[in-house]
This record gives C-alpha cells, structure tokens and sequence, in this order.
C-alpha cells in the first residue's frame, strides 16, 4: 500500500460539514464500472486528484480481488467498497472484518438483512476508532418495482420499505443508508441530519441517461440533502473523465 494513503474516515461527528468536509475533497464518488484492470488503474489515476472517492464493486472486487483494489488505492484516493453484504450476522462480521486491511472508506450491507445483521456489521469496525470505514445500509435496490416488492411479500411503495429499512439502519447503528435522489429528502427529514445518504442516479442537466430510469443533477441531489454523489458513465465515458468531473464539481452549489 502506498504511503500517505488517506486512512482516516471520522464518522459519527455532530458537526456534519466540518466532518465531511475533512473526511472527503468533495461529494462526487466515481463508479469505476470496468472490467479492463489496465482502464480502471488509469482513470483512477486521472480522477484521483479531482473526486472525492471512487466507488469498486462486485465485479471488479471478484475479478480483480485485494490486489486489483490495492492497485486503485495506491493512487490515494477514498473507496467506498461496494460489496452489498448480506448473510447471517457472525458472517458478515466476518466478511467486513476481511475486509478491514485494505482500509475502504465506505462498506455496504443489504438493511433487508436484518437488524441483528447490521448490528454485527457494525461491531465489527468498533475497535478501528476514528478510522474505521462508514458502514452503509443498501435499502431497496432500484432495480426493482412496486409489483417487484409486493411479490416479495412486502406491504406499501418501495419508498415507503426504503423508509422502512432505512429506521432499522439507523436502529442498528449504521453510519446511513444508499438511497435514489428521491427519496433523500424524506429521509433527511426523517433520519436527522447526521445520518449519510448516498446517492446514485445522478445525470448533469443534460446528460444521457443510459438505464437509470429517475435521475436527479447533482445540484438538486445535494439540495434535497444528498451526502454523497455516486456517478459513473457521465464521467467514465467521457472523452476527457476529469475534465468531465471537475465540470460537474464546478456547477455545484457554493457551499457543496
Ligand atoms: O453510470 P451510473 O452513473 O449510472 O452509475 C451509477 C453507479 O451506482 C453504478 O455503479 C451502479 O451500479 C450504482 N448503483 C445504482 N443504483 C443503485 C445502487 C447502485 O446505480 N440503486
């Protein structure tokens, strides 16, 4: 691991700007959604000065493992590790303490599995102190309808069991909870202003909106109260990725 990688994620501050302020450059986390090691090593190295983190998931963690995300981590910049756990809880205390060395500053777990589950997740990053990653609940994924979740035997709109689980998040101890851009203002009236919400679907005014079916910019996701920005193909694909970045970064609101 390089050195001087940032290692220090305080979660839990009362005073929440300062807190993500020092924590992150900015909100805006890349999706480095790419299944070329080579790729993902040199955008990471471009965007590395310009975002505040940037975001690996299942298929890069499976194809690549610990030593693809060290080459990542190595250019310094913050990881949300998006592997969305979910097993009985002495397992995924497990799997998160697994994965505690390689230092991400952001893990996930599914909330639908449970509040003893979320609870052992956060156990497990109990003894890393101030710099311990932030543990994230994954609420109702946006894949899914409202014929989708009756179907699954669940009562009400999939944003009234995104509310749901995000109360048993918070109940459970977990730093927030990953959310669509709308929902983030009932959940930030809700869950109070400390709880982090993380936020994919997320398009400039006038990008293209590839499959994400309720897009919000990145200005009116932090207006309703977004903490983190999740955005991957408008600046991947762009033909300059930290000219598309720092674009984004520059049309956002002053106090972002
Ligand atoms: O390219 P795009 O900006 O749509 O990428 C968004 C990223 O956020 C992808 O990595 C996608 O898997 C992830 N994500 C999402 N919707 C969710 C949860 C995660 O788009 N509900």
């Amino acid at each position: 691991m390089a050195p001087g990688r940032p290692a220090c994620y305080k979660a839990g501050s009362s005073s929440k700007e300062t807190e993500m302020s020092k924590l992150f450059r900015n909100p805006v986390f890349c999706g480095l959604d790419t299944h070329d090691l080579d790729e993902a090593e040199q955008l990471a190295q471009a965007l590395a000065p310009v975002v505040g983190g940037l975001k690996l998931g299942l298929e890069f963690f499976y194809a690549f493992g610990r030593s693809g995300y060290e080459r990542i981590a190595d250019t310094g910049v913050p990881i949300f590790l998006d592997l969305k756990l979910h097993d009985i809880p002495n397992t995924v205390r497990g799997g998160i303490r697994s994965l505690l060395s390689l230092q991400p500053a952001i893990l996930n777990v599914h909330a639908s599995g449970g509040i003893e589950m979320m609870r052992a997740a956060r156990e497990a990053v109990d003894d890393e102190g101030d710099g311990r990653p932030w543990i994230i609940g994954v609420t109702v994924l946006t894949s899914l309808d409202e014929a989708d979740i009756v179907r699954m035997g669940i009562s009400g709109s999939p944003s009234d069991q995104v509310r749901r689980l995000a109360g048993a998040a918070q109940e459970a101890g977990l730093d927030g909870v990953v959310c669509s851009a709308h929902e983030v203002e009932r959940l930030r009236r809700d869950c109070g202003n400390d709880f982090k919400l993380i936020v994919p679907g997320i398009r400039p005014r006038g990008s293209e909106t590839h499959d994400q079916k309720r897009v919000m910019t990145p200005g009116d996701a932090l207006a309703h109260g977004a903490d983190i920005l999740v955005i991957g193909r408008p600046i991947i694909r762009a033909a300059d990725p930290a000219h598309a970045a720092q674009t984004i970064l520059e049309d956002l609101p002053p106090a972002a």
